[in-house]
């Protein structure tokens, strides 16, 4: 089958928007705010990668909330504090995660709601998880607004450079991060997640060593 997005209604036999399922999986930011009034914010962001490592530079895309053109709590405070962390989400920690995504009012603390520390950051203001076994420090290096539709929601992509990385040593062997140990939880389609728990290797034919 073939399928144009632009077109509604979704042609049989798809159900439910693809997309996701199809660009899969996603790792998922846990991206920690800061307002100017000194509000913290904790939220998942899937729309999240790296897109380069030297300097590491991360990028996440808000959309706006259901009401058109309202920003995220996220996006509003990386405007007014361009500054954020993002926690890598564990799989113990998926359940606290999922709690955060809750659309509640801006000023309520994420990280209280889900009974998570705040922990202090070295290089950024806004706090991380504490119980996160890996976190990146960010300063927002740009705001891009990305296309939308007439009527329809706006999406931001939010890019910094990470400028701290806190990794909890009982992650690394042999002087890597395992993944086995981290065992990060991606987002797939739907309402499906995955957690990394096996590995293979693969030489790079130049030599590289990744
Ligand atoms: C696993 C997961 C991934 C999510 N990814 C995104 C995303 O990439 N972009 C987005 O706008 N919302 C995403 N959400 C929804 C936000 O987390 C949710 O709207 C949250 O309330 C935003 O919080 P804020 O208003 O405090 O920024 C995701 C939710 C979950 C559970």
């Amino acid at each position: 089958m073939f399928y144009d997005p632009r077109i509604d209604p979704r042609p049989a036999p798809l159900q439910f928007n693809p997309v996701n399922a199809l660009v899969a999986p996603r790792p998922i930011g846990w991206i920690g705010t800061l307002s100017a009034a000194g509000e913290t914010n904790l939220a998942p962001f899937s729309y999240f990668n790296a897109f380069s490592a030297d300097p590491p530079v991360v990028g996440f895309a808000p959309n706006a909330k259901v009401a058109p053109d309202q920003a995220k709590d996220t996006l509003a405070n990386v405007r007014e504090v361009a500054e954020f962390t993002v926690s890598v989400v564990s799989a113990e920690l998926a359940q606290a995660m999922n709690e955060t995504s809750r659309p509640v009012p801006r000023g309520v603390d994420e990280f209280a709601l889900a009974g998570l520390t705040a922990a202090p950051s070295r290089h950024v203001r806004p706090p991380h998880v504490g119980e996160a076994k890996a976190v990146l420090e960010c300063t927002v290096a740009q705001v891009i607004a990305l296309p939308s539709r007439p009527g329809g929601r706006a999406s931001h992509l939010v890019i910094g450079e990470v400028v701290g990385i806190h990794i909890d040593e009982s992650v690394i062997r042999e002087g890597r991060v395992d993944l086995r140990l981290l065992r990060p939880v991606s987002r797939l389609g739907y309402l499906d997640y995955s957690i990394v728990d096996s590995l293979f290797e693969m030489p790079r034919p130049d030599g590289d060593g990744g």
